[in-house]
């Protein structure tokens, strides 16, 4: 989809299709108005015909309007004035893009980005905008025989803004939110792929055919013989019993300047979470392919980062296993010493990501990072928690969890912090070994963040349980692409932090 930005009057717009609000009580918005008193109030007459209220998602298309110059007008309801918020804002636009998508019209401008939604600003609006609609159009029907393809497909958007002042700012915040919405696509990609697909193989071919994409991303995967060589016993414990190779994947960003200390990303990329010895039970089994979705987000970040050639130096580290039982698989109980020479009981082998992700979290030390992002689908405990809204972070540092909060809030892509405090260390106490690799009930994701904090004492540290949020189940099933926009806006929001001192 093309996004663009252009001022002027909604009714001298010639356009196949114009898209204006219209509030609950049948109330014009400001661009509504002007084309009411443009075609001499025949908007007004319509809607007291009663052919529409204005309620949040309702549609009604009016044709060859008196004296406006578009084909069509598409009068969009958006409920309350006072009521529109994140969630219903992003209502209208996905009802505004499926009304045009059966329209038969390729280019439409949008007037909505002028309603006002809380506190937001424009550039905000438009981000939003084009996520949303990004986010309606998403189809995955490459397995599909008979694809339900649109005739007429919508091309082009073009967002009106109020002056000709608003357009520098109005064309970078477009910019930002498609390099964000292709980044996500990549993302929702990957994890809709099943897992007889997308393996540890598939992942790091993925990785290489984007650094052919983009030259200014390095890729470099080690192979089982080469973790096995560097003591990568925790990660290797979880692949013993597939017969698909670990891949071990670092993508490396770096336009920064040399000086600068890179952000690190780490992406659980569990291809497919069986549990292993300790089966998971059958129902909704076939989601744990979405077990990689954190290695997805991390590909799709770095993507973003390269279409935007952004100045900064950012680094993509994806331990990619699968998790199956087999006669070779690890048993409940077994040892094992990790790469940082603590060893873990491994007392149930469906806590699996804490296990790839404390040897990945010890290989980055070699980077001397600013910072450490990980991100995976942990737990289940983070969705008894916090449910689909948000994802749960976990920080060793104040100011890194408030910016990574920061960043998801203005996103719409929240992050809610949770406690590391050192008295839910006890529950991970192994009569055996320097650690267990359970905590029990209480407080799973906590303790499952406090496993992974004992690996990430030498840098700042984040950790973001994405269980919740990484993609919907039921009758949408589908990867959503979160939590990209969280991790996009954080280093676009450091990026921009550095530049003004
Ligand atoms: N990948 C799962 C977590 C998960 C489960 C995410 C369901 C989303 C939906 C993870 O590997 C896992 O199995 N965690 C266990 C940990 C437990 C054994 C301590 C869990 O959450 O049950
Ligand atoms: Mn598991
Ligand atoms: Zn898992």
């Amino acid at each position: 989809m093309e996004f663009l930005v252009k001022s002027g009057s909604p009714e001298k717009r010639r356009t196949p299709a114009l898209v204006v609000g219209v509030f609950a009580n049948r109330s014009l918005s400001e661009s509504a108005a002007l084309l009411d008193q443009a075609c001499g109030g025949m908007i007004t007459s319509v809607l007291r015909r009663g052919d529409m209220e204005g309620e949040t998602g309702q549609v009604l298309w009016l044709y060859d309007l008196p004296n406006i110059s578009a084909d069509r007008v598409l009068l969009i309801g958006c409920g309350k004035a006072e009521a529109l918020n994140e969630a219903t804002f992003a209502r209208i636009l996905a009802a505004m893009t499926r009304a045009l998508q059966q329209s038969g019209a390729a280019e439409a401008v949008s007037y909505l980005c002028e309603l006002a939604v809380k506190q937001y600003d424009m550039q905000w609006k438009l981000q939003q905008s084009v996520l949303v609609i990004e986010d309606t159009l998403y189809r995955f029907d490459q397995f599909k025989q008979k694809k339900e393809d649109t005739k007429r497909p919508l091309k082009r958007v073009i967002f009106g803004l109020p002056t000709r002042n608003n357009l520098p700012q109005g064309e970078q915040a477009v910019r930002e939110a498609s390099a964000m919405a292709t980044g996500m696509r990549l993302t929702k990609d990957l994890g809709n792929l099943p897992g007889n697909i997308c393996t540890p193989s598939y992942l790091a071919e993925q990785a290489q055919q984007l650094a052919r994409t983009y030259t200014d991303l390095a890729v470099s995967v080690l192979e089982e013989a080469e973790l096995e060589a560097l003591g990568m016993q925790a990660l290797l414990a979880v692949t013993k019993g597939t017969e698909q190779p670990a891949k071990f994947i670092i993508v490396e960003y770096r336009k920064g300047e040399a000086k600068d200390k890179p952000v690190v990303l780490v992406g659980k990329g569990v291809t497919f979470d069986s549990g292993g010895i300790s089966l998971k039970p059958g129902e909704a089994m076939d989601e744990m392919k979405y077990d990689m979705c954190g290695a997805a987000s991390v590909l799709g970040t770095l993507l973003a980062c390269a279409e935007l050639m952004l100045p900064i130096n950012l680094i993509g580290v994806i331990p990619a296993v699968e998790n199956m039982p087999s006669g070779k698989a690890t048993r409940p109980g077994d040892i094992v010493t990790t790469l940082s020479g603590q060893s873990v009981e491994i007392l149930n082998t469906d806590a699996e990501g804490r296990l790839i992700l404390c040897d990945a979290l010890t290989y980055v030390e070699r980077f001397e990072p600013e910072v450490v992002i990980d991100i995976a689908t942990l737990t289940g405990a983070c969705i008894i928690a916090l449910g689909h809204q948000g994802c749960a972070l976990f920080s060793n540092q104040a100011a890194l969890a408030q910016d990574l909060c920061e960043a998801g809030q203005q996103m719409y892509d929240r992050a809610w912090e949770m406690p590391l405090w050192e008295e839910y260390q006890e529950q991970l106490k192994s009569n055996f070994a320097d650690m267990a690799n359970i905590g029990g009930r209480p407080a799973g994701s906590i303790t499952a963040a406090c496993f992974l904090a004992r690996f990430t004492k030498k840098y700042a540290w984040a950790h973001l349980d994405i269980a919740g949020v990484a993609w919907k189940s039921g009758k949408e099933k589908g990867a959503t692409g979160r939590p990209v926009p969280l991790l996009l806006r954080y280093l676009l929001n450091r990026l921009h932090s550095r530049a003004h001192g």
